[in-house]
């Protein structure tokens, strides 16, 4: 008999989680005016909202911890996590920052002006937000093929060519850089193919730019390359990192998702000046050189993490549970962005919420109903996320409208996953009950999905 797949890592120490009843979740949901950021984690059984920090570290990365060299200036911790990032992007300078968003708002300090329009694929709401934020425009090249939901793509996340180049020769002397994020969260934890990162390349050079990866997923990107490329079916991870990144002249990077810490982020380039010019920003905004809002323990567990989570067996595993969660869903038929991606499975609420109209949000109201119905919490993807052109102030209803239900790493079993699945099926099998959503009582002006302010719009 052909022996099943098992995780490459055994539990040493556990958390209790706890369940609560439909009707505690009822109040408690109310509170929170029906947005799931603000329930107290004690509400949640299962939670699904990110998987941004929220892993669980090895014991080789607690043993790291202790080794942290907390001197302001100079700290060791630093020297061998710039050594660490070294050897697996080949970028030569480092920034230490507490988080992505962080690294996102040193550097486009520096690089982003007014008016200027940077090119990429489905930015992430902070990077949109932080080039918003500086009266820049985000311009998503997404391929088309991102949008249906049910087309088998293997690239979703890639940048369509032919939209990237158009931008570039009407715009080139607005365009500071183009921006790739691997993988492409919004678009479902799509990676982005090594033809399509070539592709760009041969783009920025033509014109003369250059290329930023948003780096937060980089090593499951390089996970879906080896699988899905046939040229990189033998190349060990770090190999097609070490490609990936040759293609760049530098990233940002959320330590939080592909590094395995809790907190932590960087900047990293090939490029003496962007160096220079980000460094102005990183001593006010973040802090000296050598920890720009790390701990020297942070700084030590990241060096680990980032070179564990570029081991194929680790990969294998994380994603492996994503797919599980997935083929349950083909069995009940829930729709969701195919084929799945790799940190999170996105419903398509739109789909599953068909009566529910998108001036009412049918994202937002699935997270309610999966949390109402078992304490599970995702989050939605969709058109609160998008927030309102700057420009028209209109809500933007032209992407995908999902649920998102991300997977922490090495921190729920697949005994988890199938209480997920269930509490999904449920909510779909009386999905024609559900004939509204929510209406927005309060909004920020930016990133306005953390903190909206909802009331539910009965049926
Ligand atoms: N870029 C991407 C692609 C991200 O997914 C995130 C965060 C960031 C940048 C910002 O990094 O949180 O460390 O400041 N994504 C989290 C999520 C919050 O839930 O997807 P951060």
């Amino acid at each position: 008999m052909e022996l099943p797949f098992a995780e490459s890592w055994k539990i040493k120490m556990v958390e209790p989680i706890r369940k609560s009843t439909r009707e505690e979740r009822e109040k408690w949901l109310k509170e929170a005016d029906y947005n799931v950021f603000m329930l107290k984690s004690d509400y949640v059984y299962i939670d699904c909202l990110t998987d941004s920090g929220t892993g669980a570290m090895s014991d080789r990365q607690w043993a790291a911890m202790m080794t942290g060299d907390e001197s302001y200036a100079g700290a060791r911790s630093f020297y061998e996590l710039k050594d660490t990032i070294k050897r697996i992007t080949g970028f030569d300078y480092v920034l230490p920052t507490h988080q992505g968003r962080a690294a996102e708002n040193v550097l486009f300090s520096h690089l982003v002006k007014p008016g200027d329009r940077v090119p990429g694929n489905s930015h992430f709401d902070t990077t949109k937000g932080h080039i918003e934020s500086r009266k820049a425009f985000a311009i998503d090249c997404t391929v088309d093929e991102a949008k249906n939901t049910q087309l088998e793509y293997p690239f979703k996340g890639n940048v369509d060519l032919k939209k990237l180049e158009a931008e570039l020769k009407e715009h080139s002397d607005k365009i500071p850089f183009i921006i790739v994020t691997i993988t492409n969260n919004t678009a479902g934890g799509q990676p982005v193919s090594m033809e399509n990162l070539r592709g760009v390349r041969a783009l920025a050079d033509k014109y003369g730019k250059r290329v930023f990866f948003d780096s937060a997923r980089f090593a499951e990107n390089a996970y879906f390359i080896k699988k899905r490329e046939p040229e990189f079916k033998d190349a060990t991870i770090k190999e097609i990192a070490r490609e990936m990144f040759a293609l760049a002249d530098g990233m940002t990077m959320s330590s939080k998702k592909d590094g395995l810490v809790n907190m932590g982020g960087f900047i990293a380039t090939r490029w003496e000046d962007v160096y220079e010019g980000a460094k102005q920003y990183l001593i006010p905004f973040e802090g000296f050189l050598t920890y720009g809002g790390m701990n020297g323990r942070d700084m030590a567990a990241l060096a680990v993490g980032l070179d564990e989570n570029t081991e194929y067996d680790m990969l294998e595993t994380r994603i492996h549970q994503v797919e599980y969660l997935a083929k349950k869903l083909d069995e009940y038929g829930i729709p969701y962005q195919r084929p799945v991606g790799g940190h999170a499975l996105f419903i398509d609420a739109d789909k599953v919420l068909d009566q529910v109209p998108k001036e009412e949000f049918p994202g937002e109201r699935l997270s309610i109903e999966l949390y109402l119905e078992a304490g599970v919490r995702g989050c939605e993807i969709g058109y609160m996320l998008a927030d309102r052109d700057p420009v028209t102030r209109q809500n933007r209803f032209e992407g995908n409208d999902f649920l998102r239900l991300c997977i922490c790493r090495r921190t729920y079993t697949d005994n988890h996953m199938d209480v997920i699945a269930a509490a999904l099926k449920n909510v779909y099998d009386r999905r024609h009950e559900i004939k509204h959503g929510v209406k927005i009582k309060w909004e920020a002006e930016l990133m306005r999905h953390f903190t909206v302010k909802m009331d539910l719009i009965e049926d």
